[in-house]
């Protein structure tokens, strides 16, 4: 019998980043017992990385922006495979999120006036990021924290989720392991929120720590969840790359809404080069326009550093592709040039980006009031995630739910900066609320002890294969990830995405074999042996609706497909478990929009 403690939730929330901590205080708020359980430290979430800040068209700044614009600039970053319905619910109630945050003593930079600050970001056509220089995710969690806490809800760090239980077709909690003392925990509740964050570390350069293998992903479809728009990965255009060790750390986005430019090895601002046809009338035709927009001339169109991620990402790829790259492999992402322009421009630098200024002069030794940086794309976001109701978050499962990155719908084919902290707002919230609900109209769960006893002698199988000839489970993580990221990254081919995914079956046999040394107590060699089906899983249904989609569209480039199809833009890609065990793939027709919505959209353009 495997010895276990029981903590017993009306609504157990799996993840504690942005969206957990949101759908926790909500959840707690309307009366629910809360349980949220963190794979590692309660603060250190993913959320922090979205540095820039938070989309939400407060119209601090320009008085243009309303909910239409920030509606329609998402659904055209997306390329219209959004779920509209969740981008309209965005667009209108991200502004009350943020004055909430506020409220509950999130302290944003300012305009003269004293209203909250709003800066440029790629694809939003007015300014509407609120930020904190560029730490705003990191205001957030620590905003959320100190809120939810003093909700009552009870935090369950360093623990790691290994399945969730079904009692009949219904969600009834999940089964798990503490990292420090390796001991298994069984968490009965009535509702789940997966709130886990992304799949970054299924590919080798990201912007993601060692905590986003995709578990939220995999919990979901092992329980019988459907995926969607699993081929949409967002690769960041700027991540570190230099030096080795620090390669894929995010570089906000904010230093290019601040005036930052790009340039090749040349000198050359090559972003110029490719304007995309349906951004070319936003999108200035020379420097000195892209400085004035970004220095909040109304009459000026923004510069093409700001255009959508997936674009700006590929324009790096093609000029190191061609030759035209930095020493290091990358391209030069240049703020200190703005001293020809601002006065005390060193100050205006480390008073608007003070994270970069630091993170460049202790990890690569680089004044950047003084040089440009070395740059190069880094995995950072996948769109794709839960199938999820757009009013409640609720999956294909009933009574599961799921919230921020490892939901999806919101972002389309891509995802525009600073509408992720937005999403984990207004979503997370959403999910807590109905999560809530669910719990109070729903009975009590009941745990099925086969379910829990299996999977506990699975975890721990690793353990009887300490012979020598089993295989190591960092070997597979990193030859998979080297495979994801040479053969389903930035710009894909039938090919190599044909040979990744037999790669896969390949590691999947071997992880079958993997055996590790030790004991429980805080085994890293286990708990990455634990991670590998879900990192496994993710991976295959990522190379799996890439290949599906035969088209190039937002962040899923094929260079065998390089132009859009409009026939794909009808149909989402949604993946379930079959009967068989294998991934069955079904293209879904995406539902018409409302004529009103419609409209906005015909208006905007
Ligand atoms: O560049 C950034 O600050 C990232 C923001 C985001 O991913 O939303």
């Amino acid at each position: 019998m495997v010895e276990y403690q029981t903590h017993a939730y009306d609504v157990l929330v799996i993840g504690a980043g942005g969206s957990g901590l949101s759908a926790a205080i909500k959840a707690s708020a309307d009366g629910a017992r809360v349980g949220v359980i963190t794979k590692s430290l309660l603060g250190k979430a993913h959320t922090v990385m979205a540095e820039g800040g938070v989309a939400a068209a407060l119209a601090n700044v320009d008085d243009r922006d309303n909910w239409r614009v920030h509606f329609s600039d998402t659904m055209r970053g997306g390329q219209y495979l959004n779920n509209w319905r969740m981008a309209e619910l965005h667009a209108k109630e991200a502004p009350d999120r943020v004055r909430e945050l506020e409220a509950w003593g999130a302290v944003f930079d300012r305009t003269p006036e004293g209203r909250i600050l709003q800066r440029n970001f790629g694809g939003h056509r007015y300014p509407r990021l609120a930020h904190v220089g560029d730490r705003t995710g990191l205001e957030i969690i620590r905003t959320l924290q100190d809120h939810g806490i003093h909700q009552g809800m009870e935090v369950h760090m360093e623990t790691t989720v290994l399945t969730l239980l079904l009692d009949g077709g219904r969600v009834a909690g999940a089964f798990g392991y503490d990292r420090e003392r390796g001991r298994f925990l069984l968490f009965p509740a009535k509702a789940v929120v997966l709130s886990t964050g992304g799949i970054g570390r299924a590919f080798r350069v990201t912007s993601n720590s060692w905590e986003y293998t995709g578990d939220g992903h995999s919990l979901a479809y092992h329980a019988g969840a459907a995926l969607l728009d699993m081929e949409f990965v967002q690769f960041h255009p700027t991540g570190m790359i230099w030096p080795p060790s620090v390669q894929g750390i995010l570089v906000t986005e904010g230093i290019r809404g601040d005036g930052g430019v790009l340039r090749n090895r040349e000198g050359r601002r090559f972003m110029f080069d490719d304007i995309p046809e349906n951004y070319r009338s936003q999108t200035a035709d020379d420097p000195e326009e892209g400085w004035r927009y970004t220095q909040g001339d109304k009459n000026a169109r923004r510069p093409p550093e700001l255009l959508t991620r997936d674009h700006v990402a590929r324009c790096i790829v093609r000029e190191i592709k061609a030759g035209r790259g930095s020493p290091h492999g990358g391209v030069f992402l240049d703020i200190a040039w703005i001293k020809e322009k601002v006065p005390n421009a060193e100050e205006y630098i480390k008073r608007k980006l003070p994270t970069m200024y630091q993170q460049f002069k202790q990890l690569a030794d680089i004044d950047i009031t003084k040089e440009p940086m070395e740059i190069g794309p880094t995995t950072h976001y996948v769109m794709g995630g839960v199938k999820v109701d757009a009013e409640t978050q609720m999956s294909t499962v009933p009574g599961l739910f799921a919230a921020g990155e490892c939901a999806a719908g919101l972002h389309g084919a891509n995802r525009l900066g600073g509408n992720s902290l937005s999403d984990l707002l207004v979503f997370g919230r959403r999910a807590g609320l109905y999560a809530a609900c669910f719990a109070k109209e729903h009975g009590d769960v009941r745990s099925d002890s086969g379910q829990v006893e299996r999977a506990a002698r699975e975890a721990l199988m690793p353990f009887d294969r300490q012979q020598s000839g089993a295989e190591n489970p960092y070997q597979i993580q990193h030859e998979l990830q080297s495979m994801m990221q040479d053969e389903v990254g930035i710009v894909r081919n039938d090919q190599e995405m044909r040979k990744a995914l037999e790669g896969i079956g390949k590691l999947r046999e071997r992880a079958a074999k993997v055996g590790v040394y030790g004991n429980r107590e805080f085994n890293n060699g286990w708990h990455t042996a634990l991670d590998l089906q879900n990192l496994l899983t993710v991976s295959e249904a990522v190379a799996r609706a890439a290949l599906e989609r035969k088209e190039s569209r937002g962040a899923h480039f094929r260079e065998d497909f390089p132009e859009k199809d409009p026939e794909a833009a009808k149909f989402n890609i949604v993946i379930r478990q079959g009967s068989d065990g294998e991934m069955q793939l079904e293209r879904v027709p995406i539902t018409e929009m409302p004529a009103e919505l419609k409209q906005v959209i015909e208006e905007m353009k």
